[in-house]
């Protein structure tokens, strides 16, 4: 089962909650928020705040992705706002084995992302930290950017580590995902797509863009 998560970088920020409940009847299952500091990543997104806005309009699964430094010092904070899951990107944590365990402590899920110049070999030693792999197909920061297709290899890679280790952990891809690359995204063995221009743009509705998605990978 591949699962389609919207990334509300892209909605409208005048209508977020109307936009990601627009998301979750449109059959999408879950919400991904991407929390910037314009120090990790060139922007600056939304705060704690945004996110105890978002829990009060969707009941789906809340992704927190922390493209932020030193977020271990934002952990409970997210959580208590209503965050399901959390992921941290590899490059932003000295202590990732800790930070990791610490979210699990939270209660929330570990999300572990690595950014397109990270080798699948840093994951090695944290598999069984992490409930899910996030990999990065653009430079994080910003919507709407071009899909980096040799990370497609990376994938296949990470899903072939995992397999050998007897791990069935899902493996999110978060960045260019839309039509013509979710197909390829899926084939290379990841099952959860992060989408943000694809689902929110003016060329069609919320609905029809999470439709068009989905015949895209049944197809
Ligand atoms: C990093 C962000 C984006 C966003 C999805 O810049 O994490 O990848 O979620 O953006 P699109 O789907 O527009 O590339």
């Amino acid at each position: 089962m591949i699962a389609i998560e919207a990334s509300v970088l892209s909605a409208d920020y005048l209508r977020l909650g109307e936009q990601a409940r627009e998301a979750q009847v449109a059959g999408v299952d879950g919400i991904q928020v991407d929390i910037m500091d314009g120090r990790f990543v060139p922007n600056i997104t939304f705060g704690q705040g945004m996110v105890r806005a978002l829990r009060s309009a969707v009941s789906l699964m809340l992704d927190i992705h922390l493209m932020i430094v030193e977020p271990e010092h934002y952990l409970e904070e997210f959580v208590e706002e209503g965050a399901d899951r959390l992921f941290v990107h590899y490059e932003a944590c000295t202590h990732l084995h800790r930070t990791l365990g610490h979210i699990r402590e939270l209660g929330a899920e570990a999300g572990l992302a690595i950014n397109p110049a990270t080798p699948a070999s840093v994951l090695e030693e944290v598999l069984d930290m992490a409930d899910i792999i996030q990999v990065m197909t653009v430079n994080p920061g910003f919507g709407g950017q071009q899909f980096i297709r040799s990370q497609l290899d990376k994938i296949s890679r990470i899903r072939e580590m995992l397999e050998k280790r007897g791990l069935a952990l899902p493996i999110a891809v978060d960045g260019g995902v839309d039509t013509t690359t979710a197909p390829l995204i899926v084939s290379a063995g990841a099952t959860v797509l992060v989408a943000g221009s694809s689902i929110y743009n003016d060329r069609a509705s919320v609905a029809q863009n999470v439709a068009a998605l989905r015949e895209s990978i049944e197809a």
